[in-house]
């Protein structure tokens, strides 16, 4: 993407000069001839960067910094010092422009001091996402009886080694609660290695959780590090382990017995020290009873077992979630707050929420990127939460039919709000979810119709957390 540079500079010649250099490079040149129309062009179209005149007739460079820092605090802003404003340049700095240039302009100056900014602006924006990530993502919203008994829970065991058996239905939070275990456990320092055992296919989960030496077998073109052995003095997460095949869980069940691994195609065992968490969303039980599991493996990971309830069983911290996600949505996608009006959050909290606190986000995360205005409303709400359409037999996670529809045919129900980004990720996802649905959700078969690799496709599954319902 080109990177878009508003100059707001009183000399046409200048202007010119700079629109020269600046589209050599490949920039894109917005003008503006005075501090006003500068101001304009802020609001209209936020560029990337200013480069900005000090001395001009009228409102002077100072004043437009001023009114620049005010409208958006973090767009840089570099000013152009001409003869006897050096001085006012350096005073500029201090009112927050990122650096300064000195008349007559040297191309190669403007090239290096625009490449090093923006450089700067971008790192500067990752460390913003990244933090805003950190805090909030792994943040647990809610304060009902049920979730503080898990929090209970959560603060006994996290300080042990114990193995811990997260149980729970999909999307309730069980990977927020491995996560926050190990943040809160004395291997805080150390790594947190996931594997969910469910996607992982069957022929590969052995060198994926054991590694493999260089050509033990055809394809192992190279050494292969196992799971177990990078999560050696860190902790372990083994997801959806009621997927494991019999013959993985009699390995995994020897490494947790010897804590050794082996890689495949070595004789060598090496030491390993892990914590395991573990977690289904199966009744391994019920698997033991059928022979799917290992009773010798239930014992060994049901140590501590803590249970996550549904949301519909705390409908309590519905509100406080619905604000969390929202919040983060808009801080996320840079979009206005909105407030969801007192309807729409009592039909909100009637839900039933099949697919738990994951539904309730995208359905959040939705909302705020489809409706129109500061408020979401009870008329925004897709009809079966509305409450006065026939419950759903689809998946929880498929966009409704009024956002689906707005997403691909543009419908009026929903105005399309956010950027273009957005709207392709919300019409990208109803098409897989519909592909899943005429497939039976079978990954292999839809790949295929949709002629796009496996893996892609799996990939793409974890990014718009589309997930299949259970009893759907
Ligand atoms: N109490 C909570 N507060 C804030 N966010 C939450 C809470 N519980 C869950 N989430 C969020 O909901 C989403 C689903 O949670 P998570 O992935 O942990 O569920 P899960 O139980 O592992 O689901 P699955 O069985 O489908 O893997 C995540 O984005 C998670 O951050
Ligand atoms: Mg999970």
């Amino acid at each position: 993407m080109k990177h878009r540079i508003l100059v707001i500079d009183d000399e046409a010649a200048i202007r010119e000069s700079l629109r020269m250099i600046l589209e050599y490079e490949e920039y894109a040149f917005v003008g503006a001839s005075s501090g006003q129309e500068g101001l304009a062009v802020v609001q209209r179209d936020r560029p990337d960067l200013v480069l900005l005149d000090i001395k001009m007739p009228g409102m002077d460079g100072m004043e437009v910094l001023r009114k620049l820092r005010a409208l958006d605090e973090t767009l840089p802003v570099v000013m152009i010092s001409g003869h006897g404003t050096t001085s006012t340049a350096v005073d500029a700095i201090k009112s927050g422009a990122i650096d300064f240039l000195d008349k007559p302009l040297s191309s190669e100056r403007v090239i290096v001091t625009l490449q090093n900014v923006l450089k700067q602006q971008e790192l500067r924006q990752e460390n913003r996402e990244l933090k805003l990530a950190m805090e909030s993502r792994y943040e647990i919203v809610g304060d009902s009886p049920a979730l503080r008994a898990v929090l209970e829970a959560v603060k006994r065991a996290a300080p042990t080694n114990a193995t811990v058996m997260l149980l729970g239905e999909s999307g309730v939070g069980k990977e927020l609660v491995a996560r926050t275990i190990h943040r809160n456990s004395p291997r805080a320092g150390q790594r947190f290695v996931q594997v969910n055992c469910a996607a992982i296919p069957e022929e590969l989960i052995e060198s994926e959780l054991f590694g493999h030496e260089k050509g033990s077998f055809t394809g192992a073109t190279e050494k292969q590090i196992g799971k177990f052995e990078q999560a050696d003095r860190g902790t372990i997460f083994l997801d959806e382990i009621g997927d494991m095949s019999p013959k993985t869980q009699a390995k995994v069940l020897r490494v947790l017995q010897e804590q050794e691994v082996e890689r495949l195609g070595s004789a060598r065992t090496i030491k390993v020290d892990v914590r395991v968490i573990a977690a289904t969303n199966k009744d391994l039980e019920e698997g033991i009873q059928r022979g799917e599991f290992r009773e010798d493996l239930f014992f060994r990971l049901n140590v501590i077992p803590i249970v996550v309830p549904p949301l519909r069983d705390r409908r309590d911290d519905i509100p406080q979630l619905v604000q969390h996600f929202a919040r983060r949505t808009s801080d996320e996608h840079n979009l206005k707050p909105k407030r969801f009006d007192a309807r729409a959050m009592e039909a909100l909290q009637r839900y039933r929420w099949r697919g738990n606190i994951r539904e309730l986000r995208n359905t959040v995360e939705r909302l705020m990127i489809m409706t129109s205005g500061d408020m979401v409303r009870v008329e925004d709400l897709p009809p079966d939460i509305r409450g006065d359409a026939p419950a759903r037999t689809t998946v929880p996670d498929a966009p409704s039919a009024a956002s689906a529809g707005a997403a691909t045919a543009g419908s009026s129900a929903a105005q399309p709000g956010g950027t273009l980004r957005e709207f392709k990720d919300a019409s990208e996802r109803a098409y897989l979810v519909q592909k899943l649905r005429e497939n039976n959700w079978n990954i292999s078969k839809t790949a295929e119709v949709i002629d796009t690799p496996r893996s892609n496709l799996y990939k793409k599954l974890e990014q718009y957390g589309i997930k299949q319902e259970v009893d759907g």
